[in-house]
């Protein structure tokens, strides 16, 4: 085996999160470097404390720095809701979260790094002697500022994989995924920073999107990430039929998941295309990926800047995920 990919997750704890840190904790390729937390799927304290929770649950002491509590401009619109919309209801008396406010692990017992997680980039990444892959499964405020501190941090990054947006897919609004929403200025800023960008959107995700029968083959490994992820994977689709009972799916994406094992190997994504990517900043479009097709605007000044993968292979995904939790 060669050098193993050192990796910084960057991560708003929620579900598919979870299954995203447990796969890169489990990843014999992967040296989990640290995890940054970002408000998004739920608060700042929240995603800290569930990022904290699983690693604990894994006996992992990979640290954890906490990031930014608001995105980079969008929180000055007082009405604007920050969370995951539509992520939540209650059916007879009972609640149903896509992500709960706490996973339902023990608390942890160890607290998050003094360093907030941007100034943890800047210090990582001007210090770095070998480059860092940076794996972006929430909104992308603590790299933007990192990037904004010290826009030559480049240098060092390897490539930055991100989980987020899509070309013909949205669930946040009509035209926009939640990640790229919460914070579109840190995403369009992100993509253009200079690096290799790798974007896999809810195009690909939802390709690989997990079923209950797919829950039980996880369970019946009989371990703790076997076992955990098969509950999340339920709780997403019970939750998910609860909010939208008109909803024919019967299916759940690990978006997050992906991202992470596309990082290691690419080929569980198909239809990996290099395009030119941009960021809706206000009105409808906000948060929207807009991908420019056009060639006669693709000139020497706007070119293409990520690979954006509009597909991805499910089985390879699957297998791949219950290898890693088989301890
Ligand atoms: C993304 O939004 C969040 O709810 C998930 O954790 C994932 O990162 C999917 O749109
Ligand atoms: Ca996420």
């Amino acid at each position: 085996m060669g050098k193993k990919l050192r990796i910084v997750l960057d991560v708003d704890t929620g579900t598919d999160d979870a299954v995203a840190i447990m796969a890169a904790v489990k990843h014999p390729d992967i040296e989990l470097m640290a995890v940054c937390s970002v408000a998004g799927n739920k608060p700042i304290e929240n995603t800290t404390e569930n990022s904290l929770r699983v690693l604990q649950a894994l006996g992992s002491e990979v640290p954890v720095y906490r990031g930014c509590a608001k995105p980079l401009v969008k929180s000055i619109t007082p009405t604007r809701i920050p969370d995951h919309g539509g992520t939540m209801t209650v059916v007879d008396g009972k609640e149903f979260h896509v992500h709960p406010e706490y996973l339902n692990l023990p608390a942890s017992g160890r607290s998050y790094e003094e360093l907030p997680a941007p100034a943890y980039y800047v210090e990582l990444l001007r210090n770095a002697k070998e480059p860092v892959t940076i794996v972006a499964v929430g909104p992308l405020t603590n790299l933007a500022v990192a990037l904004i501190i010290d826009p030559s941090i480049v240098k060092n990054i390897e490539r930055i994989v991100i989980m987020g947006g899509g070309a013909e897919c949205a669930n946040r609004t009509p035209v926009a995924e939640f990640n790229i929403w919460a914070d579109p200025d840190a995403a369009q800023w992100v993509i253009h920073c200079g690096a290799d960008i790798l974007m896999v959107p809810l195009d690909a995700t939802i390709k690989t999107a997990f079923t209950k029968e797919d829950a039980a083959d996880f369970r019946a490994l009989g371990t703790f990430c076997g076992d955990f992820c098969a509950d999340l994977i339920d709780l997403r689709i019970d939750a998910d039929r609860a909010i939208n009972p008109e909803c024919p799916d019967n299916n759940t994406a690990i978006h997050d998941a992906l991202a992470l094992l596309a990082a290691a190997d690419e080929s569980v994504l198909r239809d990996v295309r290099r395009v030119r990517c941009d960021i809706g900043l206000g009105d409808f479009a906000e948060g929207a990926t807009l991908i420019t097709h056009s060639k006669e605007f693709l000139t020497s000044e706007f070119t293409k800047n990520v690979s954006f993968a509009y597909s991805a292979d499910k089985e390879a995904f699957k297998a791949e995920l219950l290898r890693l939790f088989m301890q």
